[in-house]
């Protein structure tokens, strides 16, 4: 069947080395092609597909030789074939077009198999075998160094799902596996842990495991401190315990979570998790953005549920994704089937308008104020509908008050959410608080010449920020 063809100016081809299969372009058979264009030879069109980065450029996909002869005649258009490959590999259609008239070298086939397999590890060695004109046992030799990296990187991610107490049939959905599969990787769970726990007992330290193994320091952590009491595991994480309700420190812990904005420190987390649950409760974190909660869990052995908008795949599979949006009934929606309840859950919801720009539009942070109170109000209900009698909720939040350019005799109080609204919102949905535990954000955020001119303009600035405990009313 023919295809339709466009002409386009050859100006706006590329040869993209990315999804181009061969190593060159052979400059005799260029040579003979342009010849047989200046004899008037009418040749097969070219394959393009759109660029994908730049609107109004092509890539080619089909005809490398003859778009080069064209130019070389200086030709200004040729007739093309624009394609929608429609999520079909591209490098691997250029190789399937490519071995019609020539087969690919040994070096060429090798390298186009590996270089697709890394662009996506989902595809079989039977499709790469037959786009490249090659037999499936023969693109499993090319590539089984690469295979083998990617299923140590699967079983990881199982394994750190697994013990924070994901269920199998959610892990596969995460993971886009079939449940046998993750139940096969589990079967061999047992003996993963034994090269970094050989490592530990050889005395490396925890950062130097992880690195050698590819594992998150948390994992690490997770085993370096099995079967040890909670206090323990604080001393050897270097966390000082506080005995008081006064929780402040200068610093995140950088081992803990990721760069993101509004982190907590994880030895905040831990606090909660030390004072209001046991080891292996389980504890959800509904908004979990860089994943604190869940690491700290690995390294206090808590179990863990985490949700967050953002999704990250590759090195947050824990953070199962999900956003929390009212629904036209006003009605929010809870992501998971699961009888199990949580027994305790860490709520650090973004806080009002000041980081609205750090997060997604969809984010709570870009609410007026108004529709914020609304919606923590229908959240916290939302939360006591699917907790049990003894669940505790910590609710991590902090005051706001418009100080920034206004002194504090002139701030009308209008505009701010302060601890008592948050409380009143929580009491009205059935959430009676046991503790406030004051955990103030480190002022050394601000630069000495902010605080000199704050001090000038007598601005009273925020540092507050409280953990609610609560517990169910009744
Ligand atoms: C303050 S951050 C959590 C930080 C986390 N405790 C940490 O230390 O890394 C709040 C998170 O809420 C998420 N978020 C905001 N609105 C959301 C919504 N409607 N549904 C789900 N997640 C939301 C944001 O993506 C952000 O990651």
């Amino acid at each position: 069947m023919t295809q339709p063809t466009t002409k386009i100016p050859i100006s706006s081809i590329i040869l993209d080395e990315d999804i181009y299969p061969r190593k060159g372009i052979d400059p005799r058979r260029v040579g003979i092609f342009a010849e047989n264009i200046r004899d008037g030879f009418q040749f097969e069109p070219i394959e393009v597909e759109p660029d994908p980065g730049k609107p109004g450029r092509y890539r080619l996909l089909d005809g490398a030789h003859r778009w080069s002869a064209y130019k070389s005649t200086g030709v200004a258009e040729v007739e093309a074939v624009i394609k929608d490959l429609d999520g079909t590999d591209p490098l691997l259609y250029a190789a399937k077009k490519a071995i019609g008239p020539k087969q690919l070298t040994e070096d060429e086939a090798r390298d186009t198999a590996r270089r697709a397999y890394t662009r996506n590890s989902s595809l079989s060695s039977a499709d790469i075998g037959k786009a490249i004109g090659r037999a499936r046992r023969t693109v499993d030799s090319y590539i089984a160094d690469l295979k083998a990296a990617t299923q140590m990187g699967m079983d990881i991610k199982i394994f750190r799902m697994n013990r924070l107490g994901i269920p199998q049939d959610r892990i596969a959905k995460r993971l886009g596996q079939a449940r046998e599969v993750i139940r096969d990787h589990l079967a061999k769970m047992a003996v993963l842990p034994n090269p970094p726990n050989t490592d530990l007992s050889k005395g490396f330290t925890v950062s130097q495991v992880a690195e050698k193994h590819n594992w998150t320091e948390p994992m690490v952590w997770s085993l370096a401190l099995e079967d040890k009491e909670d206090l323990e595991r604080f001393k050897e994480l270097g966390w000082g315990l506080r005995t008081w309700d006064q929780w402040e420190w200068n610093d995140c812990d950088k081992r803990f979570g990721d760069d993101w904005p509004g982190r907590i420190p994880a030895q905040l987390i831990a606090h909660i998790l030390f004072y209001f649950s046991k080891q292996n409760d389980l504890v959800l974190d509904p908004m979990a953005g860089g994943g604190v909660t869940p690491d700290t869990c690995l390294a206090l052995s808590r179990r863990c549920w985490a949700f967050d908008m953002t999704d990250r795949p590759k090195t947050r599979p824990e953070i199962e994704p999900h956003t929390w949006t009212p629904a036209p009934d006003q009605h929010l929606s809870w992501p998971v089937s699961s009888k199990e309840k949580a027994d305790l859950i860490i709520f650090d919801p973004p806080y009002f308008d000041k980081k609205a720009a750090d997060y997604d539009r969809k984010s709570i942070s870009g609410l007026p104020k108004k529709e914020y109170l609304e919606f923590l109000e229908a959240f916290f209900a939302l939360l006591k509908l699917n907790a049990k009698k003894t669940t505790r909720l910590a609710f991590i939040n902090a005051d706001w008050r418009d100080f920034q350019s206004k002194p504090a005799a002139e701030e009308s109080g209008k505009g701010a959410i302060l601890i008592d609204d948050y409380l009143r919102i929580l009491n009205k949905t059935d959430w009676q608080h046991t503790h406030i535990i004051q955990a103030p954000m480190s002022a050394q955020r601000f630069s000495a010449v902010v605080v000199a001119a704050m001090q000038k303009k007598r601005i009273l600035g925020v540092t507050s920020r409280y953990v609610i405990v609560l517990k169910q009313i009744g």
